[in-house]
């Protein structure tokens, strides 16, 4: 349970200097569970205790973990001059200042991409979900645009596990990507791989790093194309398939809890 201090809380919510939300404080217009709090130092309990100043109710949060089925044409940042960004798809009880930080989110897709990204307000997790350091295996389904018989699917399976070279792309320079796993249809029933037979355009893609266009620069690589990319999974948390491109919701206790530990 985050506890945090009045005058540190108002400062927070754009109510000045914590000077000014002293005097604030000190002149009876601050309220906490509609007893007027004269006392800067209130221990506020974030996930109980109701603030108000004047009518004015704060929405007191310190964290947020969000999880979107990121949809097309929309950018994996906070600001585009050009793009709507994922931040721009959330509603505005979102919009809010929260005591742990500022809301961003985990790494990037392209703008071409869909599927699962966090939104959050906790960097520590950030970081740990985005440090190459920790590996985090990241599963994408890909769909490409030629076509790949069984014999070929064998080829780029163990050119990808055993650490393709992976080609340049604009400023990006080719890079020996960490070993990756493909999953052909005729390996694993699973929702999204539907096509079964000799030949196949879909497989999923595991990957423990996050560099420029990795995935659609492996394929390149080995001549392919992708012509669709969707993000399954980050680490243990799987994309929520009742999510329509474009929707989001809160990550659950145990999600969060999976997450952190
Ligand atoms: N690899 C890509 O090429 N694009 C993404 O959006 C994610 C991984």
């Amino acid at each position: 349970m985050k506890k945090e201090r009045l005058d540190k809380i108002l400062s927070h919510h754009g109510f000045g200097s914590r000077k000014d939300c002293k005097s604030l404080i000190h002149s009876g217009r601050v309220f906490v569970n509609e007893s007027v709090c004269t006392n800067c130092d209130f221990s506020v309990d974030c996930d109980v205790d109701v603030v108000r100043i004047d009518d004015e109710i704060l929405q007191i949060r310190e964290h947020v973990y969000i999880m979107m089925n990121k949809c097309q044409n929309v950018v994996s940042s906070t600001k585009d001059g050009l793009h709507k960004t994922v931040l721009d798809l959330l509603s505005p009880d979102y919009k809010i200042n929260y005591l742990g930080g500022d809301l961003h989110p985990v790494g990037r897709l392209d703008v071409d991409t869909e599927g699962l990204l966090l939104l959050t307000t906790d960097g520590k997790l950030t970081h740990t979900l985005t440090s190459p350091k920790n590996h985090v295996v990241k599963t994408y389904y890909a769909r490409l645009k030629n076509p790949v018989d069984i014999e070929t699917q064998k080829k780029y399976s163990d050119l990808f596990n055993s650490g393709l070279n992976v080609i340049a792309e604009g400023h990006e320079q080719s890079f020996v990507a960490k070993s990756a796993t493909l999953i052909w249809p005729n390996e694993k029933k699973c929702e999204y791989l539907t096509e079964f037979g000799d030949a196949s355009s879909e497989v999923l893609v595991s990957i423990s790093e996050g560099k420029y266009h990795q995935v659609k620069r492996m394929f390149a690589t080995v001549g392919n194309e992708v012509v669709y990319l969707k993000r399954l999974s980050v680490g243990p948390l799987s994309l929520d398939a009742g999510l329509k491109p474009g929707e989001y919701r809160e990550l659950t206790a145990d999600e969060i809890k999976l997450l952190l530990d």
